[in-house]
């Protein structure tokens, strides 16, 4: 047997084996980019020191953005960015952010620590750096408190050739409207975007939505504000009553230990926390099946799209910094959250049609931290960069055999368990015809040796990138910058026809197969 052949070959360090079988004969949907979305709110450093510097700034910028974070971003190949909130999106009114920036009206920002927002960074400042990064922009409305007319203008600066704010926009200096496919109607309304009730939004969602007009062939892509986790209700009523009017329906999901009391701490956890993290970001799998049966029931043929525009981990502030700011740090437990719900994203592209990470720079998991000219990639930023390859790739199904452990539920009541997979895994087909399969080893102690069987693929060549630590709360830091990053990967070959990957404990790999 294969594994007796490995076994003497492999150090005798403490090692599980599994199994994986992929299924290129069954391929499914292509996984759509804006799966691997971002999102920047006005909220603590995200957007101001985070994002923008302005540009009169010492921090090296380009027209205002911060040139590290800026390549750091391209280099990850952003596929579409939410903005302005979140919360913030239902307290904003746009018209403060356009116009000379000496002239816009400085506002608090009730929501995020009271801070001072100066509207330096409005609808031209976001739509241009879409531009620079060749991505999506995705809007959200202000339903809460903005109104119909205010929205409907909006979309009309942006977006027209021609009319009183097609005029305005060229006399705030942008000749032509830009490209804006994605709007959001509403943020949690439910919550902050109102405290409304489903019955109440579904009408409101219905009137915002009639005056967001398509302008010049610009089609627009109306999503409206979903469930929060498990708010089946919400659910229901929004697809019973409007599903005919929308294109999307949100969801958030947070990998999160509770709404009240301590998330805790970013950085110091036990091994325990580490495994019940893992078992609540899985959960998130449970969640889209339950929303998406009700989506069925209304929308057999899959029209409307379940937009997971929030999720991610959400742990206590760090230390020192302020608070209502939600700045967190990111260890190779974040990378782990990113890599597992991409995983399930993968699965599920059926209906899920774009996820946006909360969110992209100093915001609970982000992709980057900044302080002052210092910029830090994080573990979450690797594995979004090693599993770009996924991007516009077709889902190829896996299935896996793999060990697995006990932990405690994440919805469950106290003393409640459930069953976590130590390995996950993922793979595509990308237009080129290479393979890519995304492997995940949660196990903090023990290596695996992966057995892949290839379905029958004739693989002639493996490359890949490991990222790996020796400690779960290994993150980068200011001071060091480079103590989690990937690496070239050694410990795959092809062997009769399968693949061997010796996986080290703490590791996430993506293999190259041509
Ligand atoms: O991402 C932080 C906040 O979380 C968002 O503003 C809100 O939509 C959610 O509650």
């Amino acid at each position: 047997m294969l594994s007796v052949v490995l076994t003497a070959v492999l150090p005798l360090a403490a090692q599980r084996e599994s199994q994986v079988r992929l299924q290129p004969g069954q391929a499914g949907p292509v996984i759509p980019k804006e799966i691997y979305g971002q999102f920047a709110e006005h909220l603590g450093t995200c957007i101001y020191g985070g994002l923008w510097v302005g540009e009169n700034s010492a921090i090296p910028n380009t027209a205002g953005y911060r040139n590290d974070v800026l390549q750091a971003l391209k280099d990850l190949k952003v596929p579409v960015l939410r903005w302005p909130g979140g919360c913030f999106a239902d307290e904003y009114h746009w018209m403060d952010g356009i116009g000379p920036r000496e002239n816009r009206p400085r506002m608090v920002n009730n929501n995020w620590g009271g801070t001072v927002e100066d509207n330096s960074f409005g609808t031209h400042e976001f739509l241009n750096l879409c531009e620079l990064l060749g991505c999506e922009p995705y809007v959200s409305m202000n339903v809460g408190s903005g109104t119909v007319q205010e929205t409907a203008q909006w979309v009309e600066y942006m977006t027209a050739a021609d009319g009183p704010m097609a005029r305005l926009r060229k006399q705030n200096g942008r000749e032509e409207p830009w490209k804006v496919k994605y709007i959001g109607v509403g943020n949690e309304s439910w919550g902050c975007g109102g405290n409304m009730r489903a019955e109440y939004y579904a009408d409101l969602y219905r009137r915002y939505q009639t005056y967001c007009r398509s302008y010049n062939g610009n089609r627009l892509f109306k999503i409206a504000s979903g469930s929060g986790e498990y708010d089946l209700d919400w659910t229901e009523t929004l697809m019973k009553q409007a599903a005919d009017r929308m294109d999307g329906l949100s969801l958030h999901y947070y990998t999160v230990a509770g709404w009240s009391g301590s998330k805790g701490s970013a950085t110091e956890f036990t091994d325990e926390d580490f495994y019940w993290t893992m078992g609540k970001c899985l959960d998130i799998e449970n969640c889209i099946r339950e929303h998406s049966a009700i989506m069925d029931r209304y929308d057999p043929k899959k029209r409307v799209a379940l937009i997971v525009d929030e999720w991610g981990t959400w742990w206590d502030e760090e230390p020192g910094t302020v608070r209502g700011h939600l700045y967190q740090q990111n260890t190779m437990r974040d990378a782990f959250v990113a890599a597992l719900s991409l995983n399930v994203f993968h699965k599920y592209t059926d209906r899920i049609k774009m996820a946006n990470i909360a969110q992209v720079v100093n915001v609970l998991q982000s992709m980057i931290l900044t302080k002052d000219d210092k910029m830090v990639l994080t573990p979450s930023y690797y594995v979004f960069q090693m599993y770009n390859v996924h991007q516009n790739a077709t889902f190829l199904p896996v299935d896996v055999w793999c060990e697995t452990r006990r932990v405690r539920a994440a919805m469950g009541k106290d003393g409640e368990q459930r069953t976590l997979p130590m390995l996950g895994a993922t793979a595509s087909r990308a237009q080129d015809g290479t393979v890519h399969i995304s492997l995940a080893n949660v196990d903090l102690k023990n290596a695996d040796e992966v057995t892949v069987d290839l379905g029958g693929l004739d693989v002639k060549s493996v490359n890949g990138r490991i990222l790996t630590a020796a400690d779960i709360s290994d993150r980068n830091t200011f001071e060091q910058p480079d103590a989690v990053k990937p690496a070239d990967f050694k410990d795959a070959r092809l062997h009769r026809g399968k693949l061997v990957v010796r996986m080290p404990p703490i590791s996430i790999v993506t293999l190259e197969l041509k």
